[in-house]
């Protein structure tokens, strides 16, 4: 990435941040400076508009939509299976509405259940420190960039490949099997569809809440 490009991103988290806060979604100024200095862009280096074209930093015919895109308020779909979106980077006033939510305080250790690109991981990181995080991802192919992207940009949360559902609350399998955590706290995920339109979900701490199946993407964070 160019020098350019890096200073524009810039300018572009501060007013997204700044539009954030505008909605009411980001309203606390921890978070807001995580959303202002965590760059999204290497997290998402490309996404699949709804056509299934990928559009990408690398490509020349791509990047300036690439780069308006990942500097606004829009869930990006990141990884497809056999043509079917199974990953995504969250729309940001949703992240930023989960974060907000789980009122977290210094020492405090977040688990996040789904890691997709790692971004989230990354403003929980910026917020709490790299030993205060963890997130989990069902696959390899999607912890192994996430892992790379996170240090590129400076965090190191622990990464883990497996399944969420170990720990009991997709309404199978559990409880508890993913590392040694002790959980005080959970909260509803946010539903990440491909839909561009904002989701009314909003979480309320101390429920368990479980996504509808229809983009296998849910994302719930353990406060423990
Ligand atoms: C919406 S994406 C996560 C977005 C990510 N938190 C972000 O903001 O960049 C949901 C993720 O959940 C993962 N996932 C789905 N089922 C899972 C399971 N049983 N255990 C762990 N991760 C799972 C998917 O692979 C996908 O990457």
């Amino acid at each position: 990435m160019t020098d350019d490009l890096t200073n524009r991103a810039v300018e572009a988290r501060r007013a997204l941040a700044q539009a954030l806060t505008g909605t009411g979604d980001l309203t606390d100024p921890d978070w807001r400076r995580a959303f202002e200095e965590v760059p999204r862009h290497v997290f998402v280096p490309y996404f699949y508009a709804p056509s299934g074209e990928r559009i990408s930093a690398n490509d020349p015919a791509t990047q300036e939509q690439w780069f308006t895109a990942v500097h606004e308020d829009r869930s990006l779909v990141t990884h497809r299976t056999d043509g079917a979106a199974t990953s995504s980077s969250s729309q940001p006033s949703l992240m930023a509405t989960m974060l907000e939510a789980l009122t977290v305080v210094d020492g405090l250790n977040v688990l996040e259940i789904g890691a997709g690109t790692g971004y989230n991981a990354a403003l929980l990181a910026h917020r709490l420190g790299d030993d205060h995080v963890a997130t989990v991802d069902i696959a390899e192919d999607i912890t192994g960039p996430a892992r790379e992207r996170l240090a590129t940009a400076g965090y190191r949360p622990t990464v883990i490949t497996g399944d969420g559902c170990l720990l009991g609350f997709c309404g199978r399998q559990g409880p508890g099997q993913i590392p040694q955590l002790r959980i005080d706290r959970s909260f509803d995920p946010l539903v990440v569809g491909s839909s561009p339109t904002r989701s009314t979900t909003r979480p309320r701490p101390g429920r368990v809440f479980r996504a509808g199946a229809a983009f296998r993407a849910w994302v719930i964070l353990y406060v423990s």
